[in-house]
């Protein structure tokens, strides 16, 4: 049986401040009597300010980066490493978000390094992968994210890959208001189980989470849930709402 996992991506969104004002306003109102797995993904400059919180009102709430670079030290400006993120509990991290890859360029096999890197430091990622409208409207959207999913796990261990989440975002459905159907989206989710599968072994695919991501909010969480290869979301805009991310969580 796979946990449900709910994680928030704020993106470029929250201060430090904001940070603990929503952890704190969260923490209130949820109670510590979750039955699935949550996360919250906050900038860099919030992970320690949301440790605090989570630490201090002992919240079961895991932390995730929304990067990370794979060397562990160096003159690498601006980076972040796997060390630097350990030291804040940090558990998960989200890798090859579609904005990375179209705003800065990342390609699968930065993504890949990336994805190996968190795992020899036991880390856990979360590997996005989707395609754009255009490639949707051509047909061709499966064999494109599966491309990008066996391109990001080239020769990831069997041993790590139970501890990867995959979330299957549709460009075209971030930040859009449109989502993906449910069954559009449970269909690519099979499709990406079945490559893993064929990749490591079905003991291997059932056991891997795939969460779906792309206009997520309290009002279709539950047909995306209802669906049996969506086993949690990946949640931006609808995250930054201590009330909405709730809801979600709460479908
Ligand atoms: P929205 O929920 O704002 O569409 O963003 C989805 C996303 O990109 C999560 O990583």
């Amino acid at each position: 049986m796979r946990k449900v996992f709910i994680a928030g991506n704020w993106k470029m969104n929250m201060t430090h401040l904001e940070t603990m004002k929503f952890l704190e306003e969260f923490g209130f109102k949820f109670g510590n009597k979750n039955k699935c797995d949550i996360a919250v993904c906050p900038p860099f400059t919030a992970l320690r300010s949301a440790m605090t919180v989570i630490n201090d009102d002992n919240l079961e709430i895991k932390l995730g980066a929304q990067n990370m670079y794979f060397e562990t030290k160096g003159a690498f400006t601006g980076e972040i490493s796997p060390d630097m993120l350990k030291a804040l509990n940090v558990e998960y991290v989200i890798l090859g978000h579609s904005e990375r890859r179209q705003y800065f360029n990342e390609t699968d096999k930065l993504i890949n390094k990336k994805v190996k890197a968190v795992f020899e430091n036991k880390l856990k990622p979360i590997l996005c992968i989707g395609e754009t409208i255009d490639i949707r409207e051509s047909g061709r959207e499966k064999e494109f994210v599966i491309g990008q999913l066996t391109d990001c796990l080239d020769s990831v261990d069997r041993e790590d890959i139970v501890n990867i989440t995959i979330a299957y975002e549709p460009i075209w459905a971030i930040g859009t208001g449109k989502t993906a159907t449910s069954e559009d989206a449970n269909n690519m989710c099979s499709a990406i189980r079945a490559k893993i599968a064929e990749l490591y072994s079905s003991d291997v695919a059932n056991a891997v989470r795939i969460q779906y991501g792309g206009s997520v909010k309290p009002s279709n969480i539950s047909e995306l849930m209802n669906m049996p290869d969506i086993d949690g979301a990946l949640v931006g805009g609808a995250s930054l709402k201590a009330d909405d991310f709730l809801a979600i969580i709460n479908y």
